[in-house]
């Protein structure tokens, strides 16, 4: 039984477009990218309507479903405490790290970049300086909201998922993620030097994921999409930051973070063998989407805007950075290998499979898929472990 829209079938099922999907037709526009900035929420909240009915189920049988069990057997030994389980007192001086990453002969984010004919040809020390400053706090600031996003999608696959192993589960990453997004908050507050608002590519996401009835998709657009990306983004961080508090943090929370998506690809692989082919492509098509705003959200659109750099000049340096492309890319090695393992790439006509090659990103098909992720077999707590 599911709550599934099944209003679908595979005779009315209308291909939609990349600008039905995304806005755009090609998905390479970099200045439509850039174009969308996100907004300053003067009310200090944003509301969405989440469309989810709550759902009672009087089926108690703990264990019915074993990986999903084990799991959350794993994720109850494994919990820790923001407040005691790092040390806080750690001093941490940004500028000079900054400085350092500049003189290591890095001008920061776009250290290859070719800055011929736009305004970043005549920066000097103090320029770059501030923009690997102003990167970090961004960069920070989106971990922070996205783990907020987190945190309420969990609070829903709580309401919404029918199986009681998958509400156990979903209960301990709700914790899980209540200390994400307050560990990433005292970061920002006690170590770096500013806030950013959230990423106008992410928030449009977040609002989707949010917004959908079907408790599914808040797996598929968070718990694989998003947190799969985010698994990634934090790897990088944890294996460049000489800084060893940041270094601790992100070590113990992508810990968690496997274990999250693991969660969402044992659970959807029950549900997908269960789908008609229109609902698979409906599917397809939000993973697809999910895919472009997450690379999109990348790009730090608010810290040109706060700088004073033009959406030209910010685009045409991130496009011709050869080292950005791979880093991009690299965003995806999670999430390609979990589509794959859910069947979406290869559905249908191979759809998502076209799609991903088209964004360059197919050629990691074949890496682990993250059931298997050593930190999301790991057995009790991370702390302590380096
Ligand atoms: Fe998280
Ligand atoms: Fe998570």
């Amino acid at each position: 039984m599911t709550q599934l829209d099944t209003n679908l079938d595979d005779a009315t099922q209308v291909m939609q477009s990349n600008m039905q999907l995304i806005g755009r037709d090609e998905i390479n526009d970099m200045e439509a990218i850039f174009s969308l900035v996100g907004a300053v929420d003067e009310k200090g909240s944003h509301a969405v309507v989440d469309n989810c009915p709550a759902l009672f189920t009087w089926d108690y049988e703990k264990g019915f479903r074993p990986a999903l069990d084990k799991l959350y057997e794993k994720a109850k030994r494994s919990q820790w405490n923001g407040s005691t389980d790092l040390d806080w007192s750690t001093p941490v001086d940004q500028e000079k790290l900054a400085h350092q990453a500049y003189v290591d002969g890095s001008r920061g984010p776009l250290a290859a970049a070719s800055l011929d004919g736009t305004a970043l040809a005549s920066w000097g020390e103090k320029e770059w300086v501030t923009l690997n400053m102003e990167y970090q706090n961004w960069m920070l600031s989106q971990f922070m909201h996205g783990e907020q996003g987190a945190l309420l999608c969990t609070a829903k696959i709580v309401e919404t998922v029918p199986w009681i192993d998958a509400k156990y589960y979903a209960a301990t990453q709700v914790m899980d993620e209540a200390r994400h997004v307050e560990v990433f908050s005292r970061y920002l507050d006690s170590k770096l030097s500013g806030h950013y608002q959230m990423n106008g590519h992410l928030g449009l996401l977040l609002d989707d994921i949010v917004a959908d009835s079907r408790w599914d998709m808040t797996y598929l657009g968070m718990q694989i999409m998003v947190e799969g990306l985010a698994l990634a983004a934090f790897g990088f961080m944890h294996a460049t930051t000489q800084e060893p508090l940041l270094k601790q943090l992100l070590r113990y929370v992508m810990a968690d973070e496997a274990r999250h998506v693991a969660f969402g690809v044992l659970s959807l692989q029950e549900l997908y063998g269960q789908l008609s082919h229109a609902e698979i492509r409906e599917r397809q098509e939000f993973a697809f989407e999910a895919a472009l705003r997450m690379r999109d959200r990348m790009q730090g659109q608010e810290v040109w805007d706060r700088l004073g750099v033009s959406r030209h000049d910010a685009a045409q340096v991130t496009l011709l950075d050869p080292d950005r492309v791979v880093f991009q890319a690299a965003l995806f090695s999670k999430i390609v290998p979990n589509c794959k393992k859910l069947g979406l790439l290869d559905a249908g006509d191979g759809w998502l499979r076209t799609k991903f090659t088209e964004m360059g990103v197919i050629a990691f098909e074949d890496w682990e898929d993250t059931t298997l992720d050593a930190d999301a077999n790991a057995e009790g707590s991370p702390v302590g472990r380096e």
